[in-house]
Order: C-alpha cells, then structure tokens, then sequence
C-alpha cells in the first residue's frame, strides 16, 4: 500500500509522514531527502554547474544509493552513511531545489522510489508522489498551510540545528522555493486530481496525525 503526500516547504509533511508511518508499521519514504542528498552528493563532486547532459554521465556511475532500514530512508553515498543534518543546510536547500528540475535526476530518483515502495508498504511524501510517481497510491494528500505557519515551523528547524536565519529572508527562500516547484516543466508541484488538500495551518501536529491515519484506517 502507498499513501502518497504532496506539500509546499514546511508544511509539516516530514514530521507529520514519519509519524503516520510509525503508527502504520509503514516506511516513511522522505522524497525530499533523496534530491538534498543528490545535490550533496553533485556538490562534493564540484559538478553543481552541469548541463543536463553532463549531469546524465555524472550520474550514471554514481556512488550514492537508497535502502530502507528500520523503516525510514537510509542513504549512503561510496558506502557510507551520509548524515541528514548535512543534508538541511541552507546550500544544500537551495541546490536540492535547482537541480530537481534536472531530467536525469528525476528519472534517476522516480525509479528508487518506486523501487523502494515495491517491496514494503510506504508513505511516500514529496512534490509529485500523488502526480508522477505514485498516481494510483490508494491514499493521496496534499498537506499545505499559509506562509505565516510555514515559516515558523521551518525557523523552529533551523533553530534546532543551532541556526538563526532572519525570518524575512527565510520567508523570501520559502516563497520563491515554492514557485520554482510549483511553476517548474517537470514534475511540478501541485494537487493531483482525487487527491484530499488538508490546510494545516490551524492544526496541531496531533491534529493532522490523527485525520490521516482515521482516512488510511477507513481505506485498508
Ligand atoms: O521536501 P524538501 O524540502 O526536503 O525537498 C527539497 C527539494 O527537493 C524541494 O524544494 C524540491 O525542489 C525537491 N523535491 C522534488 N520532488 C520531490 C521531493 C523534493 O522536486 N518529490
């Protein structure tokens, strides 16, 4: 079974996927993580500024895959495991969302996800889970929230990890990360038809669990 989560920057959707997942003895699949871990992996490669072509090669020999372990997203790049809190910094943000409009890396990343999802029951939670990868997941949502709310879940993150980035500034990134992905040719974000839209932004975290687990309790 695939429950498939589609959402704007800071809508919850990580913490709230993994949760779900947790309560469902489902993986959590972290979509997102998997294009900030390519854009880690180019940039330890100084290959950031290739074409899609150049990208294509650099790829094809690639030393970083995906497992699942312990029900979550493992990744390891030349073998090892690569840390998530490299993969939050605020450069790795910004390439994650550059080079995800790269064909290659789509194609790449589309069939780990789908890989992954065939061999165990998945939330799968993204940009184009319900659209692209997964349009016939027997659950999809999209789980959005104002910009107000989106920026101070995203500043608790930041803060979390020590930094304290300027609220305006990060607004700004937020706003204009969410037009690159919802105004992008590939993949770009936006409900799929059928999908439910769930506005979080006067939820509690518990709030949002609890209506999505009640919605895959009914379907199973
Ligand atoms: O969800 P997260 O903020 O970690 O995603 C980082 C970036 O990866 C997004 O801004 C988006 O550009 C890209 N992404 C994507 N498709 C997905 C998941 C993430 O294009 N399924």
């Amino acid at each position: 079974m695939v429950v498939a989560v589609d959402g704007p920057a800071g809508a919850g959707k990580s913490s709230v996927c993994r949760e779900l997942a947790r309560r469902l003895g489902f993986a959590y699949l972290d979509t997102g993580a998997m294009y900030r871990a390519t854009a880690w992996a180019v940039l330890q490669s100084g290959r950031q500024e290739a074409s899609a072509e150049e990208l294509a090669e650099v790829l094809k020999d690639f030393p970083l895959e995906f497992d699942i372990r312990d029900g979550s997203l493992r990744i390891l790049w030349q073998g090892k495991d690569v840390a998530e809190d490299q993969l939050r910094t605020p450069q790795v943000t910004a390439w994650a969302s550059r080079i995800s409009q790269q064909k290659p890396v789509r194609d790449l990343l589309v069939h780990w996800q789908r890989r992954l999802a065939a061999q165990r029951d998945v939330v799968a939670e993204g940009r184009d889970m319900t659209t692209v990868v997964f349009p016939d997941a027997s659950i999809k949502v999209f789980l959005t929230a104002d910009l107000t709310a989106r920026v101070r879940r995203r500043l608790g993150d930041y803060r979390k990890m020590g930094l304290d980035p300027d609220p305006d500034k990060l607004a700004d990134e937020i706003r204009m990360r969410d037009e690159a992905d919802a105004g992008r040719a590939l993949a770009p974000l936006k409900p799929a038809p059928g999908a439910w839209v769930v506005d979080t932004s006067d939820l509690t975290f518990e709030e949002v669990v609890e209506l999505l687990s009640k919605r895959v309790g009914s379907r199973r």
